[in-house]
């Protein structure tokens, strides 16, 4: 949830800045701005939309800087307007800073700060903190062996409550930058002569590859040619870089129209980065190398919660059906929002497996605390390398799916449902899953990059079934078994990207309520490839159809499936139950794309989201 870039070097700020935030886009889009060092003053422009506005407007402004900050808003304290977009300065013209989080106590601060002679010109909690820090600089002497600037960011830092990713330029200080993180991330990027901040690599990944991933409570004071990185209490930190091995493409359009398309037909090969080196040699279970957890400790687990929000929880649920099916370990799942705050009672065996593509949803990992709190083991599936989750969690899988831009999840889920999958069988294999079995679940798992790219080639036609519902207000989206989950997740898409209003139900739960609703105006898309409830699924779909609605079914290839039973019928290849799920997810993500750019809607950046999601 916003995002934020600093830069300090020898070449112009803007344009490092721009190119930047519009990495960072996906993380907020309400407005954006920057702020630049220009002839010994910090100059600042904002603008309110995307950050083609921003552009438009610094194209005509010279900011020929070598130092600066950058934002891309999205709204949580105040209106969307100029005032409210960052970079915020202190009354006094001290202290620029951008933000992202919330400070909760910022009332408090704001009192208190007008009671000292400062002023508030936004509604933010940010501005507040610009003043708190100049309120600090304003204080503090100067010191020997003391930063005054870098002491007055930790000082009114030990003063905030909430969570906060923050640059910050001092209006006495060109040649430095101070940093600082609490929930909300910071990577220090260093370059060649040059340093970066940013929420993440994606915001300097086109000029350099050596990051550090800043701790909570940690800042970083850049100035000149050299960093140091400190705790909130003073102690100093001995970081270590690590080197970010994304190539720039993986950032890029490359040719598609949208991200969301790009990444959704980059599932044959996020897939096979998920299982890559992690099957065992006997061929009949996986393996992983982060698990930190020994056969005999994973043998004695009696329940698993899994945890996550949106898409996540989505394939949380998936997970549930794969690990209680091969692995006959009982598992509940929870979103992330509620268990923080349930204090569910847990029994001693219990391991929390936490899902999160970012790392960095902040009700997930504030999910995985309460469980550690409690002395529980947390393991995480994340895609995000060296994100808060990574760091915190016992143990863990990486996805490996590459960056994922576009703010809908797609080889994200998949990628976490493929993994749940080898868990599912690493698991099961540790208890009853036979030799035979885990062998045709592993078979199934190395066969589906292929059978995805099969399935992609379905893309135009689905474009087509997408075109003759285009007009829909509502849809329901239906599947049994481990084709509810994915019914969720269509919906959940649908209502992303498109905009039209869309439930996911357990297909059978259908007539208990949801029918109502069935008309000529509100189609139902099946899930329908789950073998066991396959003819109570084709009943469901006469159900509809006896209504008067248009059904549209995915259904496994091989002609089982009666061709008169749904109005479109999208065929996709018939698989081994624990990867069918993946192989269903790919026309959800289709039909949901092609709805949205046929609607007229920005897919890769639908209003109100953001893709993540570090406030409550
Ligand atoms: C939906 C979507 C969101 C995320 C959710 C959790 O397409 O992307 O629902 O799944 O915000 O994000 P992570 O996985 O980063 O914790």
């Amino acid at each position: 949830m916003c995002g934020i870039v600093g830069y300090l070097g020898k070449n112009g700020a803007k344009d490092i800045l721009l190119e930047g935030l519009r990495r960072l886009e996906y993380r907020g889009y309400d407005s954006a701005g920057i702020a630049v060092w220009e002839n010994s003053k910090i100059v600042i422009s904002r603008s309110v939309g995307p950050l083609d506005a921003l552009i438009e407007k610094t194209t005509a402004e010279l900011l020929v800087g070598t130092a600066g900050i950058g934002h891309t808003r999205w709204a949580t304290h105040g209106d969307v307007t100029e005032k409210n977009a960052h970079p915020h300065r202190s009354s006094d013209g001290k202290i620029v800073l951008v933000h992202n989080g919330v400070i909760e106590n910022f009332s408090a601060i704001g009192k208190f700060l007008s009671e000292k002679g400062f002023s508030l010109s936004s509604e933010t909690d940010s501005e507040v903190l610009a003043n708190l820090i100049a309120y600090h600089y304003a204080k503090e002497p100067e010191r020997e062996n003391c930063n005054r600037f870098l002491e007055s960011v930790r000082r009114a830092l030990l003063h905030v409550r909430g969570t906060y990713g923050i640059v910050v330029l001092c209006a006495d200080c060109p040649q430095e930058m101070v940093g600082a993180r609490n929930s909300s991330p910071l990577v220090l990027g260093i370059g060649n002569g040059e340093y970066f901040l940013a929420s993440d690599v994606a915001g300097f990944i086109s000029r350099t590859r050596d990051a550090i991933f800043l701790n909570d409570h940690e800042l970083v004071h850049i100035r000149g040619d050299d960093f140091s990185i400190l705790t909130l209490n003073r102690e100093r930190i001995a970081a270590v870089r690590q080197a970010v091995d994304w190539d720039l493409s993986a950032v890029e359009l490359n040719g598609y129209r949208h991200f969301m398309l790009k990444e959704i037909f980059e599932q044959p090969k996020s897939l096979a980065n998920a299982m890559r080196g992690r099957f065992f040699a006997d061929g009949s279970t996986a393996h992983f190398g982060g698990l930190q957890m020994s056969p005999r400790e994973l043998r004695h687990i009696d329940r698993i919660i899994l945890c996550g929000c949106g898409s996540a929880w989505c394939a949380c649920l998936a997970a549930e059906y794969l690990i209680e099916k091969f692995a006959r370990i009982p598992v509940e799942v929870e979103y992330a929002s509620e268990f923080r705050y349930r204090n569910a009672p847990m029994e001693r065996n219990t391991l929390v497996l936490i899902i999160s593509q970012s790392g960095e949803t902040l009700d997930t990992l504030a999910a995985l605390r309460e469980a550690q709190r409690k002395g529980f083991r947390v393991l995480a599936i994340t895609n995000g390398v060296g994100s808060s989750i990574a760091r915190e969690a016992d143990g863990g899988i990486y996805q490996h799916a590459g960056p994922e831009i576009g703010v809908a999840s797609t080889k994200s889920f998949t990628s976490q449902l493929c993994i749940a999958a080898l868990l599912a069988l690493h698991l099961g294999r540790l208890r009853d899953l036979s030799y035979e079995e885990g062998t045709a679940i592993a078979e199934a798992l190395r066969r589906l990059p292929q059978q995805v790219q099969e399935t992609l080639k379905l893309s135009d036609s689905i474009r087509s079934v997408a075109e003759r519902y285009r007009n829909c207000r509502d849809m329901l989206f239906l599947g049994r078994q481990a084709m509810f989950p994915i019914a969720l997740e269509g919906a959940l898409k649908l209502k992303e990207v498109s905009y039209v209003h869309a439930e996911g139900y357990a297909a059978a739960e259908m007539k208990h309520g949801p029918i109502a609703l069935i008309s000529p105006d509100c189609p139902a898309f099946f899930l329908a490839c789950d073998g066991l409830t396959l003819e109570k699924t084709i009943s469901n779909i006469h159900e509809v159809r006896a209504r008067g609605a248009r059904t549209i079914a995915v259904v496994p290839g091989g002609g089982t499936f009666p061709e008169t039973t749904a109005d479109d019928i999208i065929a996709v290849p018939e698989a081994h139950p624990a990867v069918q799920p993946i192989l269903a997810a790919i026309p959800v993500q289709l039909f949901a794309y092609h709805m949205g750019v046929l609607r007229g809607c920005n897919v890769d950046r639908p209003r109100n989201l953001a893709k993540s999601v570090t406030v409550e």
